[in-house]
C-alpha cells in the first residue's frame, strides 16, 4: 500500500536541491515561468535533462504546446525570482530581467545558469508531468546556487 501525502511531504523534506525557473512560450505568445526544484541531470550524452510539472499548475499546458523551455538555475541572491514565479500573480516577468532567445523563450538575466533546452520526451505520471530536455545552450555564471531544504531558503557558506 502506498504511504500518504504527510508521510511523503515529511521524507521528501529532507532532500536539499537547488531551485529553478523554468520558463516558456504557449502558441499564443504567452511568456510562463514557474518555480521549480524537481529538476534534474538525465544524460550525458546526448544532453538530457528532466523537469516534473504538476498538472494542476496553471503553466502545464505551454509546456505540452512549446517544443522548447529554459531552466534558470537561481543565484543565491534571487530568492524573491522563487517567490515570484512560485506566486499566482497575473504578470511574473514584470520588473524581471530577461532576454528571450531565437524560440521566443524567455532566458532570466543573472541566473546562476541558463540552460536552453529542446523538448524531447513527456511522461505522464501520477500527478505530474516529467519533461526531457536536449540542451542546445548554456550560459554560466560565477556565484553560489539559491539551495531548497526542509521548506526553507539556504546559501552555501564556505
Ligand atoms: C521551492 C519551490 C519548488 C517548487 N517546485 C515545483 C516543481 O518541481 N514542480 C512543480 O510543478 N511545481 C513546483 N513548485 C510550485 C510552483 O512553482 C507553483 O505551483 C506555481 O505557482 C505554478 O505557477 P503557475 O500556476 O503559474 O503555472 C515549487 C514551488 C516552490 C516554492
Amino acid at each position: 500500500m502506498a504511504i500518504g501525502r504527510d508521510e511523503f511531504r515529511a521524507a521528501l523534506a529532507h532532500f536539499a536541491s537547488g531551485v529553478t525557473v523554468v520558463t516558456t512560450r504557449d502558441d499564443e505568445g504567452y511568456l510562463h515561468g514557474i518555480t521549480v526544484s524537481a529538476f534534474c541531470s538525465l544524460s550525458l550524452n546526448p544532453p538530457l535533462i528532466l523537469i516534473c510539472i504538476d498538472k494542476r499548475t496553471g503553466s502545464h499546458y505551454a509546456f505540452t504546446e512549446s517544443k522548447f523551455f529554459v531552466v534558470n538555475i537561481l543565484h543565491e541572491k534571487q530568492q524573491h525570482y522563487a517567490d515570484r514565479f512560485a506566486s499566482n500573480l497575473p504578470n511574473k516577468f514584470e520588473r524581471i530581467e530577461f532576454l528571450t532567445n531565437a524560440k521566443g523563450i524567455p532566458i532570466l538575466k543573472d541566473a546562476l545558469v541558463n540552460l536552453e533546452c529542446e523538448l524531447i520526451n513527456s511522461y505522464n505520471n501520477g500527478d505530474h508531468t516529467i519533461f526531457v530536455g536536449q540542451i542546445e545552450r548554456t550560459v554560466i555564471n560565477d556565484g553560489k546556487p539559491l539551495i531548497y531544504f526542509s521548506g526553507n531558503y539556504h546559501k552555501i557558506k564556505r
